[in-house]
């Protein structure tokens, strides 16, 4: 069950060495010191954490931000010392992920939030898939069973958010994140009701969120009574018609993890239609790193959203794996590309610096005028991801 891609780490880099991979070295190498750059600025981290009431978020102006479980952010942080203990077999990281995941058990029945899927799976999914803990796995099934409450059949989707702004039913994009957690659960179970509310809302979705050139609508509100629409708005982008960035990097995530879930060819075409939106978007920064809106006000000094290049870059890897070989190798050429920007110093922070987060320039709330150009921990999450993806792709095949 155990896979340790990172058997020999180099000698312990000590606080305030300047990390320095050159971008022209070899992938293999580049993974391997991203890697160690990991172990060592997260052990700060842990040190930054320690006799705090919290999980960390994010670090700004100084501080550190740190947030109870019911945030939509608190299974990340355990989802990355996961994905450390992967990296390395070592069992003090495997400590340490159990340590930061069992304080979101808290959360599997709460049944105001669409977000169970992001704190659960990152957290809980990743200590089953490491341990086969089989707590983990009850944790896990409990959520699933309150995320399914949210989901109501004349609209055919799982509500987002609880009525607000003058919304009755919305629902974002980055829904399509917590599907993860309903498919899992009816292959564990073998109930397939989860998998079904999971199609149903995918389904909905590419019919009501999605624009013709592939760009998705952050807020969709139906009425819940009769499922019609009553609105097309944004919460976190530029305008109503714009293409948030993050949204856009939900919404490949999402079809890729359900044409990966299902096999159904309509969510892998989905997948496509988005990445060449993005991958072909004449204002995607040479480096591949979005602005948090690509039609941002101010491009070319507008901020950059280095979490959406993160999730981004994880999803296309995985895409590679689902299509002809003929295709993939554009998809994972840029995905290489897009790491080796975030691994860099352009993104990538100085050992002890940045709070202990792994990557700079994050973007979270910008129309909210929160977390502009910081560290998130979703956006080391996903880079600790695409890492692991693009070693496991390098690996000789059994
Ligand atoms: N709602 C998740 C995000 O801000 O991307």
């Amino acid at each position: 069950m155990k896979t340790h891609r990172l058997v020999t780490l180099l000698p312990a880099l000590a606080l305030g060495m300047t990390p320095v991979i050159s971008a022209e070295a070899p992938l293999a190498d580049f993974i391997r010191e991203n890697l160690e750059f990991a172990t060592a600025q997260y052990t700060h981290l842990l040190g930054q954490v320690e006799g705090k009431e919290g999980l960390p978020r994010t670090f700004e102006q100084g501080e550190l931000k740190v947030i109870p479980p019911k945030d939509w952010t608190s299974g990340f942080f355990a989802g990355s010392l996961w994905y450390l203990f992967e990296a390395t077999g070592k069992p003090s990281w495997r400590e340490a992920a159990r340590r930061y995941t069992a304080p979101i058990e808290s959360v599997k029945n709460n049944t105001n939030t669409h977000d169970l899927g992001f704190m659960l799976y990152t957290s809980h999914g990743q200590g089953l898939r490491l341990t086969g803990d089989a707590h983990y796995r009850e944790v896990l099934l409990t959520g699933a069973g309150s995320l399914s409450t949210r989901f109501n059949p004349a609209v055919g989707c799982i509500q987002s958010w609880n009525a607000r702004r003058g919304w009755q039913f919305p629902v974002i994009i980055d829904n399509m994140m917590n599907l993860e957690l309903l498919t899992w659960a009816s292959r564990t179970s073998g109930d397939p009701k989860f998998r079904d509310l999971a199609i149903r809302h995918a389904d909905t979705t590419i019919k009501n969120h999605f624009r013709a050139d592939g760009s998705s609508i952050h807020v969709v509100d139906y009425d819940p009574a009769t499922g019609a629409i009553r609105a097309r708005q944004t919460h976190q982008g530029a305008a109503d018609d714009s293409a948030w960035a993050r949204g856009q990097a939900w919404g490949l995530y999402g079809y890729t993890m359900m044409a990966r879930e299902t096999r159904q060819p309509a969510y892998l075409a989905q997948a496509r239609s988005i990445a060449r939106f993005l991958m072909n978007h004449p204002r995607l920064p040479a480096d591949r790193v979005p602005y948090w809106d690509f039609d941002a006000p101010g491009i070319p000094t507008a901020p950059r959203d280095a979490s959406a290049g993160a999730i981004m870059c994880s999803a296309l890897f995985e895409l590679a794996t689902l299509v002809p070989p003929e295709d993939a190798a554009g998809y994972r050429t840029f995905a290489i590309g897009q790491l080796r920007s975030l691994g860099s110093p352009a993104y990538r922070a100085n050992l002890g610096e940045n709070g202990g987060f792994l990557l700079m320039h994050s973007t979270g709330n910008l129309p909210g005028k929160t977390e502009i150009d910081v560290p998130i921990n979703y956006a080391d999450y996903y880079f600790l991801e695409a890492l692991l993806r693009c070693q496991a792709g390098l690996a000789p095949k059994a």
